[in-house]
């Protein structure tokens, strides 16, 4: 199969109840292990890649190796993996307009920041060029919280989404998909230690009462496992008071409106747990592949696990 748009993926996830999970790739061993867990559990995927991925390492590496994922999952497998190929955070016309020349099926474009017109129409700039070569375009609407390579919004400066806005900010830019903010950040630090992990489900059931069936996208959606932030402080790391979106929270969510789930920081801290743990175990040992193998079957479980008990979305393909 080749690579797809979300477009059917939503409208099935949208009926059905459940989400599809998008994680963000920056190398072989993240794609392999994420559509490895994909494969054995029939779910359909997104793969997204931000701008600091593609500059890290080369979009020809990442589409290729994605191309590489299908052609294995069809050979060894016999099985059609449906991906999408998204960019994450596009910040611009000509960022967006890369991607979709360079074979993406999914585009991102994030005028979050801007004033609300500037917002819609470079946004509507972005979807009329995606759509004339069949490509879907993620927009978003209210601003989230932290940390990523290229932007940091601090917490005073997030706001939640207004739902009075969606409708008309849909109608006049005509994008596929709209990401809200209900209280998800980026990041591994999103709740602070002691208090009661919120998100606003009253804006995301205004916004899907005021867009029936319309896919609504949630970014920041990480869980941060505690048993990877503890194994980072045991083996060296620093990581005191990281805290995550409780899983049974983001399967409420997909439950209701949410059918694309964002997840890039529990893949970071699953590699990241486990070559600390590695390199502490095994002091002398300096073969790459003795630790990216187990950091890649670490996080083939836990994407197992998210595919499994938190987007519901297995067997789904
Ligand atoms: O939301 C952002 C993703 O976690 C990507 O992060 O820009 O550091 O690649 P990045
Ligand atoms: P996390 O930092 O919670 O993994 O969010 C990732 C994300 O939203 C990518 O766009
Ligand atoms: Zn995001």
């Amino acid at each position: 199969m080749a690579i797809v748009t979300t477009k059917e993926m939503f409208k099935k996830a949208y009926d059905g109840g459940y989400a599809i999970g998008a994680f963000n790739v920056n190398n072989m061993e993240i794609i392999q292990g994420i559509t490895e867990a994909a494969i054995e559990q029939h779910a359909p995927l997104i793969l997204q890649v931000s701008k600091g991925a593609r500059a890290y390492a080369k979009h020809v590496y990442l589409m290729k190796l994605i191309e590489a994922a299908i052609q294995d999952a069809e050979q060894t497998a016999g099985f059609d993996l449906p991906i999408a190929v998204h960019l994450d955070h596009g910040d611009s016309f000509e960022l967006c307009k890369s991607c979709i020349d360079g074979g993406f099926s999914s585009v991102m474009i994030d005028g979050s920041s801007k004033p609300y017109e500037e917002n819609v129409a470079l946004t509507r700039k972005v979807v009329e060029y995606a759509h004339d070569h069949g490509v879907v375009v993620e927009a978003e609407l209210g601003t989230l919280a932290g940390v990523e390579d290229e932007v940091n919004v601090s917490a005073e400066d997030s706001s939640y989404t207004r739902p009075e806005d969606v409708e008309e900010f849909v109608t006049r830019t005509g994008c596929d998909s709209l990401a809200i903010a209900i209280g998800t950040s980026h990041g591994a630090y999103k709740f602070k230690p002691g208090t009661k992990p919120q998100l606003r489900f009253d804006i995301l059931d205004e916004v899907a009462r005021r867009l029936p069936g319309f896919p609504i996208v949630l970014h920041g959606s990480s869980s941060v496992p505690q048993q990877f932030v503890e194994a980072i402080n045991a083996h060296g790391g620093k990581m005191p008071g990281a805290i995550g979106v409780p899983e049974e929270m983001l399967r409420e969510a997909a439950r209701r409106a949410v059918c694309k789930i964002n997840i890039d920081s529990d893949l970071r801290l699953a590699m990241t747990a486990t070559i600390r743990e590695y390199f502490d175990e095994h002091p002398a040992d300096f073969d790459p592949r003795a630790y990216l193998k187990p950091a890649r079957a670490a996080i083939k479980a836990m994407v197992k696990h998210k595919i499994v008990d938190v987007l519901g979305c297995d067997g789904k393909a």
